[in-house]
């Protein structure tokens, strides 16, 4: 195990046609970028974000040839800095990793030890790449919501994009919090699996957004976590609860916000924005904790498919257009 140097890692290539190509190639650890912490990677994920640098988006990754993978849970080979132990098991998810640092679909990352954090009691390396950078941000949204003081009897919580991978987690936590939680789905056919994680009622994505225009509409939620952002996120704004508040993670709908003030100086209520890349170390520590324990998803495993590195381009081009439900875990032992 300490002397693997030769591994296989999916590679994004740049062709001279600016076409981005992908294919299961053996890499060099010699080849990875400089770090003190180099892991053997069991288990990583599918992402949004690792959908749009597998394909060449700018926002994510601009150097090529690269290896995709904002996740990474697996065992501590060496560590230069003593922060940890060989053997020891770590969880890697946010900073650069997978962005322009070599990511989590390599059998092998190196890294910076400050970005690795300790598998928390509770959890296994699969589970909590069942998690991943998805469960993550929903735990991180859910604790952003409580610490702006909502509360399950504020009223419904809405949760967009709700067949996703962070809206899935988002529900089975909120749920098991106590919310009730109304799921947003474009997803007809899922319905049934959204109440199996705990959602009291599911509604069209075409409902949320209705009215969106409009001044401000019939105060309806207590609290949103939000992931489509776009018209859907300027409707849920302005039907949330005196005091209520809405977190704003993503963009799979528009980046574009059409807005005015009225949800805020009117009703009071708070948008919160989420960022899993940059989130201090003590409150990401928090998140995990809560991820491990009170928060740990009655029915994770009926969230996750499951594939090994040669089946993971169908699922970027699925992921791509909203069809993935729930999270896709990477095996990278069986890659
Ligand atoms: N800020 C951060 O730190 C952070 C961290 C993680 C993720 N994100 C962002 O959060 C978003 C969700 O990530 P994810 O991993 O959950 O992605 P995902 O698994 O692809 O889920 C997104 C869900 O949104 C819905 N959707 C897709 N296209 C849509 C459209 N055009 N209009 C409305 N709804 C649409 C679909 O659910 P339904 O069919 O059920 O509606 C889809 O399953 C992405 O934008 C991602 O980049 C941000």
């Amino acid at each position: 195990m300490k002397n693997i140097t030769i591994f296989k890692a999916l590679v994004v290539e740049k062709t001279p046609e600016k076409q981005f190509v992908r294919e299961i190639r053996e890499r060099d650890i010699n080849d990875l970028p400089p770090g003190d912490l180099v892991v053997r990677v069991h288990y990583s994920s599918l992402n949004y974000k690792d959908a749009l640098s597998s394909t060449g988006h700018p926002g994510v990754t601009r150097q090529f040839p690269h290896t995709p993978g904002i996740d990474a849970a697996g065992e501590v080979l060496s560590c230069q800095s003593g922060a940890f132990s060989p053997g020891e098991k770590v969880i890697v998810t946010g900073y650069d990793l997978g962005m322009e640092t070599d990511g989590g679909w390599g059998q092998l990352i190196r890294i910076p030890s400050e970005w690795a954090h300790r598998l928390p009691e509770g959890l296994s390396l699969r589970e909590s790449m069942a998690l991943g950078t998805a469960g993550f941000t929903a735990g991180l949204s859910v604790l952003k919501l409580e610490l702006a003081g909502v509360r399950p009897d504020q009223g419904d919580i809405l949760v967009t994009g709700a067949t996703g991978g962070v809206g899935s987690i988002a529900v089975s936590i909120l749920a098991g919090a106590r919310y009730r939680v109304v799921a947003s789905t474009g997803k007809e056919a899922d319905t049934e699996y959204l109440k199996g994680l705990g959602a009291a009622q599911v509604i069209s994505r075409d409902m949320v957004a209705a009215g969106a225009e409009k001044a401000v509409l019939a105060e309806r939620w207590g609290g949103v976590v939000d992931v489509v952002g776009g018209t859907t996120l300027v409707a849920a704004l302005k039907s949330t609860k005196y005091g209520g508040a809405v977190t704003c993670c993503g963009l799979v709908g528009s980046p574009e916000l059409s807005l005015n003030v009225y949800p805020f100086i009117l009703r009071g209520v708070s948008l919160i924005g989420i960022d899993s890349v940059q989130c201090p170390r003590e409150l990401r520590a928090e998140v995990w904790k809560r991820l491990a324990s009170t928060w740990k998803p009655a029915r994770l495993a009926e969230v996750v498919t499951e594939c090994a590195l040669q089946g993971v381009e169908p699922m970027i081009q699925a992921i791509l257009k909203g069809g993935v439900t729930g999270r896709v875990v990477v095996n990278m032992l069986e890659s």
